[in-house]
């Protein structure tokens, strides 16, 4: 049985987004595998795999739902600090699903890209990433972003030296650097900032998720855990994001 979703979410999928206020870039904070797994009395491994295959219907989901952009959060740059033996079987899972995947990801136009700081993984890891996003570049449909040894300061940090170098390498202006300009120093660079930001798990935190491009996101946090997360837990995120009044700081109208 699948915990309750909060109250305020607790809509019928008949209410679905209408195109017009459908999110452009959902980004979700995927937590809670090892609770899972613990209220099952299972490895906390058990809990990941359940996780892949709610990465899956995920991504089924936002196919159907016709949003473009999808970005899964599935492992910080703090998350090295885990213990060696859950390191090993979360990057164990990774390859799995890589090969398992991108087929499907071929198939039905997902292009793959990977944000976060990939050179700490091992080189076959690094080897399949790339090849992952090479084999689906030219892909249309669904643009999914897995964000992978991620941090938003990290990521803020390395922008700031990339900028400082070009400064002192005086190949750029330092009164020229803009937020535009910042921001295409970013792994992000190119992609929209995300409209809404879901997290699972009960947690109500950002944990380094995307600072600099949260600016305006909408927020929603389930008490769903993330294996348990399906397709109807992502259309009642887009109807309740369809009620939200996204002001970006101007006058309420
Ligand atoms: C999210 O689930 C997956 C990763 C962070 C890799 P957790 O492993 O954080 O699960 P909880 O939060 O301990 O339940
Ligand atoms: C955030 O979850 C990172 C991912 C979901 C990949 P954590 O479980 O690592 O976050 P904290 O430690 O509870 O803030
Ligand atoms: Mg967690």
């Amino acid at each position: 049985m699948s915990p309750p979703i909060s109250a305020p979410l607790a809509l019928g999928v008949a209410e679905a987004a209408a195109p017009a206020t459908l999110p452009a870039h959902v980004a979700i904070i995927m937590d809670g595998n090892g609770r899972w797994a613990s209220a099952r009395m299972l490895p906390r491994i058990a809990g990941h795999r359940a996780g892949a295959q709610a990465v899956r219907r995920t991504v089924e989901a936002a196919l159907r739902h016709g949003v473009g952009w999808l970005t899964l959060y599935a492992f910080s740059s703090e998350n090295w600090r885990r213990p060696a033996t859950e390191i090993t079987d979360l990057t164990g899972l990774l390859r799995h699903y890589l090969k398992s995947e991108i087929d499907a990801f071929v198939a039905n136009g997902v292009r793959l890209r990977v944000i976060g700081e990939r050179d700490r993984f091992s080189r076959d890891i690094q080897d399949e990433l790339l090849q992952a996003e090479r084999r689906t570049i030219a892909n249309t449909k669904l643009n999914l972003t897995v964000a992978l040894s991620y941090g938003g300061r990290a990521e803020i940090a390395a922008a700031a030296r990339r900028v400082a170098a070009a400064a002192v390498e005086g190949r750029l202006d330092p009164a020229a650097i803009d937020e535009e300009s910042f921001a295409s120093a970013l792994f992000t660079a190119g992609m929209p900032d995300p409209d809404l930001i879901v997290r699972t798990s009960g947690e109500r935190r950002l944990s380094n998720f995307l600072l600099w491009q949260a600016a305006y996101a909408e927020f929603i946090f389930l008490d769903v855990l993330w294996p348990d997360f399906g397709p109807l837990h992502f259309a009642e995120a887009m109807a309740e994001y369809a009620r939200r009044e996204r002001r970006f700081g101007a006058r309420p109208g």
